[in-house]
């Protein structure tokens, strides 16, 4: 390419990124259970018409494409600053939307769709031609979810189209639990906001794959390993989930092996039989360097602390709570600008699992041994 001409590239970007970054984007206040049906047939117009729609899941909020429209499906990888290497979810609103997206329906996943359709499962599945290579990142596979909040069944339902969902954050920061959060990262970059409030379960999906056999979990949530066996028998976990991820040993969901859900601030886990002694040794020091130092607490821990900023994400006794409250604790501790964040940690079992998965994700897998 001759200077000239790059240069003549580089403006055409320039100004294309200037009239993006112009974009007015619509907020809009939506009735969490019962929503407006001017506004969700207005934000499925946008939709139809090939738009960004963010909108609330029972999990995290949702960014809304058009999931047959590969332009409309690379416009949320742009705003997002995803790589393309990352699929997305196809998010349906009725059971019937599922056949003409997959190539077949396996026994398990019946059995699955069955005991937790609508709600916070999404399944791997083998893709029909119609899913566009941009949905799918050049896979075969296809991930579909049918969620269960009402405000996305009904978008999805007005724009009767399967509809490509990533979490509406900018790549690598927290997955958005509210409107909030979504404005921050997107604003003037999307078409509408749906705002309903903060979302119940506050952490992405399970992920679980059910073209193989037995069916096999590529990300922890709300719907765990042992509710899935109930109904299925057999069910496998990705081994790669709780590891930093190398290039021999790699989660099977392209998406987790990205860094994720990472505050500003340095983020260590501490794990040890006296966790609060060993962070207020270590805020101290950290404070004598001039460093402003966060601790993610618990409500029975968080008078213990000595730091700059200390925040507790919930009850131990409570751990929906604590997954519900996670990812808004870490976009506070950003607000709070702190240099280095200390965390709790939580068991490995039940929801747990998904707790941890996204803990050790935004601390790059950084653990503090407090003995
Ligand atoms: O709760 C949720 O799942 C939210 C709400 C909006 O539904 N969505 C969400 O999407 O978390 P996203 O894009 O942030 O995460 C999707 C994950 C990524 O890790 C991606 O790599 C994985 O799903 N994924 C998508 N298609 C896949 C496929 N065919 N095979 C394996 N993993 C896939
Ligand atoms: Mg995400």
């Amino acid at each position: 390419m001759t200077l000239v001409h790059a240069e003549a590239v580089k403006n055409t970007k320039n100004v294309a990124e200037q009239i993006c970054n112009q974009m007015k984007t619509m907020q809009k206040k939506v009735h969490t259970q019962y929503p407006e049906a001017d506004i969700i047939a207005q934000a499925a117009q946008i939709l139809q018409q090939g738009g960004l729609v963010a909108f609330p899941t029972e999990t995290v909020y949702g960014l809304g494409a058009n999931g047959l429209d590969e332009a409309a499906c690379k416009r949320i990888y742009e705003a997002k600053g995803r790589p393309s290497d990352n699929p997305l979810i196809l998010h349906i609103s009725h059971i019937d939307e599922l056949r003409p997206i997959v190539r077949d329906i396996p026994q398990a996943a019946q059995k699955l769709i069955d005991a937790f359709w609508p709600g916070p499962l999404t399944m791997i599945f083998q893709k029909a031609d119609c899913v566009p290579d941009t949905v799918t990142g050049g896979l075969d596979t296809v991930a579909v979810r049918f969620p269960s909040h009402s405000v996305a069944m009904a978008l999805i339902r007005k724009a009767g189209l399967p509809i490509a969902a990533p979490s509406a954050n900018t790549s690598g920061k927290p997955s958005p639990t509210r409107a909030e959060h979504v404005a921050l990262d997107l604003d003037g970059k999307i078409d509408m906001i749906l705002d309903g409030g903060a979302t119940t379960w506050g952490l992405e999906s399970t992920i679980v794959d059910v073209s193989v056999t037995p069916p096999m979990i590529l990300r922890p949530g709300a719907i765990t390993k042992e509710m899935m066996a109930q109904v299925v028998g057999d069910v496998d976990i990705d081994a790669a989930l709780l590891q930093k991820p190398t290039t021999d040993f790699r989660p099977k969901a392209p998406g987790m092996k990205y860094t994720h859900y990472a505050p500003k601030a340095d983020v260590f886990l501490v794990q040890g039989n006296d966790v609060v002694r060993c962070i207020n040794d270590l805020a101290k020091k950290q404070k004598a360097q001039g460093k402003k130092v966060g601790v993610l607490a618990t409500d029975q821990t968080k008078a213990k602390y000595h730091a700059d900023v200390v925040l507790s994400v919930g009850s131990r006794e409570k751990l929906e709570e604590i997954g519900a409250n996670l990812f808004h604790v870490l976009r506070q501790f950003d607000v709070c600008q702190t240099d280095v964040v200390y965390a709790e940690v939580f068991p490995l079992t039940g929801e747990g699992l998904a707790i941890m998965n996204r803990l050790q994700k935004s601390a790059g897998y950084r653990m503090i041994e407090a003995d």
